[in-house]
């Protein structure tokens, strides 16, 4: 490895970031990380810090993680890569389909359609659900609707769906036949609704509405995140995700449950769904499948979905989808030793309960920093803090603020991830209490540089 000088000199030089301004990148180079062990990270100079975002919401059991390095490793030396394409497949691959069978029973979910990450996962569960419809004689329902505030990564499918203009606006136009529906957030919705149960039942009825006003026949699926992640940690009141199952069902629309963030463990559940008690017909997974420790991820999906395309007899259910790295084995190989892991050390247990603490701390912060105007979390361990320039009219911190507070909470231990207004954490899911209260005692040391 070349040493700090020519790393530091060389920073944002000939790579471009993704989610930042080149010339940003440039003028304020992002932090080197050299190391990571357990919960931390290590940077170019040698500092040592807690990650509170776990890597990107992916690293789920830390970055010590033996058992999967070393069924890489394994995997490397017997397999490195074979294709998936028709006609052949490999060991590992079918092993973790047999494996993600047993792990989304409970969800309804007995088929994997393998890819290389999330946004992957969403393209894949887009266009099956399509074709779906297609098999079935319903060739009109071609529309998706959405959350506004949903991430869903950034192909142009997923983009489409996304709830957010920071990630569509530049890139327009998008697919068409994409709607979004306001999202149940009680912090600022258009309803001016605080209350989590009204406002669910509000955006439940926007949702009929718009499938009403576009027509059930012409909308393939509605795609959402149990818990939305990246818009700033929004959990919806506990009635949303099933009511908006059953206006699914009433209307024959598919849905799709982007998991990316949620499965294995995130939420105190096994699967987002699962902690709203619903079953999605496809499901996206990805990051913490194989503990970020290589690229993959798979649309799981039902039986319902699955008979529809095992069934068919003609031409219309063969799959003209597909990448180069779907089913990699040694992304599989990863995959089965992080759910081993992931099963063995009860990491939901863990996340529910240290995602309690972890909520609380930040709301007890609230008494101190008027800065934050809201907290939200509650669900395992995920939680936002919104920041306001002033709380009484909500008004949007600025960026240099946000960018203070990023680098002061840093000089205090812990790296947390700022996303516009919002300061979002989710740590491994196999932090201590201790570390919690790490993470919470460098947030309120980090927000006096406000
Ligand atoms: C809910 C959700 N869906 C999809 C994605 C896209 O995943 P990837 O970045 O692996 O393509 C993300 C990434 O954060 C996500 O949070």
């Amino acid at each position: 490895m070349k040493d700090t000088n020519f790393l530091k000199e060389n920073n944002a030089r000939h790579m471009w970031h993704p989610m930042a301004h080149p010339a940003d990148s440039l003028a304020n180079p992002p932090q080197i990380i050299t190391g990571g062990a357990g919960v931390r990270i290590t940077d170019v100079d040698g500092v040592e810090v807690i990650d509170a975002v776990g890597g990107l919401w992916n690293v789920n059991l830390g970055y010590s993680c033996q058992p999967v390095k070393d069924a890489i490793m394994r995997q490397l030396e017997a397999l490195p890569y074979y294709s998936a394409f028709r006609g052949t497949s490999n060991d590992a691959a079918i092993e973790l389909s047999h494996e993600l069978r047993k792990w989304f029973a409970a969800d309804g979910l007995v088929r994997a359609f393998f890819t290389s990450g999330g946004s992957d996962s969403v393209e894949t569960a887009l266009r099956l659900a399509r074709q779906y419809h297609k098999i079935r004689g319903a060739a009109g329902r071609t529309k998706f609707l959405s959350l506004k505030k949903g991430y869903h990564g950034t192909h142009m499918g997923g983009a489409s769906v996304n709830g957010n203009a920071n990630f569509r606006t530049a890139y327009e136009p998008l697919l068409p036949g994409c709607f979004q529906i306001p999202a149940p957030y009680t912090y600022r919705n258009p309803f001016d609704e605080t209350d989590p149960e009204k406002l669910a039942g509000l955006c439940a009825a926007a949702l009929e509405d718009e499938i009403a006003f576009q027509g059930a026949d012409t909308i393939a699926a509605f795609i959402m995140e149990p818990v939305l992640g990246a818009g700033g940690v929004i959990p919806p009141h506990k009635s949303f995700m099933p009511d908006v199952r059953e206006i699914c069902n009433r209307n024959g629309i598919l849905l799709i449950a982007d998991e990316v963030i949620c499965a294995f463990g995130r939420t105190g559940s096994w699967t987002g769904s699962r902690h709203w008690g619903v079953k999605p017909d496809i499901a996206c997974i990805a990051k913490a499948i194989t503990n970020g420790y290589f690229p993959f991820g798979a649309a799981m999906l039902s039986e319902k979905v699955a008979q529809t395309f095992e069934k068919d007899d003609s031409r219309a259910g063969n799959i003209g989808h597909g990448y180069t790295y779907s089913a990699h084995p040694v992304g599989a190989a990863a995959a089965l030793a992080a759910l081993a892991e992931t099963k063995r050390l009860k990491v939901d247990e863990n996340a529910a309960a240290r995602g309690a603490e972890l909520f609380a701390g930040c709301r007890s912060l609230m008494d101190k920093h008027d800065i934050i105007g809201d907290v939200r979390g509650g669900h395992g361990l995920m939680v936002a803090l919104e920041l306001v320039a002033n709380r009484a009219s909500k008004t949007a911190v600025l960026p240099d603020v946000t960018a203070r507070i990023h680098r002061a909470v840093y000089e205090n231990g812990v790296m947390i991830r700022v996303s516009g207004p919002n300061i979002i954490l989710s740590p491994p899911l196999v932090v201590s209490a201790a570390d919690v209260k790490d993470i919470v005692s460098a947030l309120d040391q980090g927000l006096r540089a406000a």
